[in-house]
């Protein structure tokens, strides 16, 4: 697995496990250990996934040092005034003694928060206590856009080193890819696949037909081939592998071109400028 670096020069595997919709059940643990055998290394959950307990009982279990286990958590909104307890009890939760990267799970929306800069403000301080007492490897943001990235940046004494974002083919969401990219904020991908249904879409299907590969292949290096790294989720063990083996696949610029200019196909509709579901 190839490795990134992050601004603070931890190194991240370059594709992670997506664990959302994996919930607290005996058989999430069976997932999580088919992952670990195919090869991933970088797990990306939150608090709010439920997932956290049955995560724990396979790192606990595993005989992959802890060293070579990348694991990302994520505050939920709830907890923005408990900042640390969650974060102890994350850890806990994963049995994982540390977190490589901590994220806040959304900002605070416009929608509902008046001072939405000033909540944002506050939870990022508290972030930066636990990355300097040594709780986290690394921290960061996720579903921030450019004005909530520039907000938090007039206060903030450690820039984010990460911002989680939906993307995928269709949805780039290219200002604030550039923004992220000027400020040294790696970006990574949540449903880099779509949620499965962009899989479908005929171009994409011809393009993969063309490389011989998979269209959900062509989707993973297209992320990495844009400098973003992707998350996807799989159950299925044969098709975790596959997720995992794309970095032979050498896409022209020319097709590159064509899949970054491909028109949207849907996605989660979620936008944390004007979310009022959860703020
Ligand atoms: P499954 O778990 O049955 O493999 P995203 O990561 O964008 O959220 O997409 C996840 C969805 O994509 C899941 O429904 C998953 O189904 C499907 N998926 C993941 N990898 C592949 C693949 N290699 N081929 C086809 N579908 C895939």
């Amino acid at each position: 697995m190839q490795l990134l670096q992050l601004a603070n020069n931890h190194q991240i595997p370059a594709i992670g496990y997506g664990t959302w919709r994996l919930k607290n059940k005996p058989t999430t643990v069976d997932i999580i250990n088919d992952a670990i055998s195919a090869g991933y290394r970088h797990f990306d959950t939150a608090f709010a996934y439920g997932n956290e307990e049955t995560l724990g009982q396979a790192f606990g279990a595993t005989k992959v040092p802890r060293s070579e286990l990348f694991i990302t958590g994520k505050l939920w909104n709830d907890d923005r005034s408990n900042v640390r307890a969650a974060c102890t009890r994350s850890i806990k939760n994963l049995q994982c003694e540390y977190l490589d990267l901590y994220l806040v799970h959304w900002p605070a929306s416009p929608a509902v928060h008046k001072d939405w800069a000033e909540v944002n403000r506050k939870v990022w301080a508290e972030l930066e206590k636990l990355y300097q007492a040594g709780l986290v490897k690394a921290i960061g943001v996720c579903n921030f856009k450019v004005n909530q990235l520039e907000e938090l940046l007039k206060t903030a004494k450690i820039p984010p080193m990460v911002n989680q974002i939906e993307y995928h083919i269709g949805q780039r969401q290219p200002d604030i890819v550039e923004f992220c990219n000027q400020h040294n904020i790696l970006v990574e991908a949540w449903s880099p696949l779509g949620s499965g249904k962009m899989l479908k879409v005929p171009e994409l299907v011809q393009l993969a037909e063309k490389y011989q590969v998979s269209p959900a292949q062509l989707s993973i290096k297209w992320c990495l081939d844009n400098g973003v790294l992707p998350l996807p989720k799989s159950k299925d063990p044969e098709r975790m592998r596959q997720n995992l083996d794309v970095f032979d696949l050498k896409i022209s610029p020319a097709d590159l071109k064509i899949l970054n200019d491909m028109p949207y196909v849907g996605g989660s509709g979620l936008d944390s400028e004007t979310i009022t579901l959860f703020g």
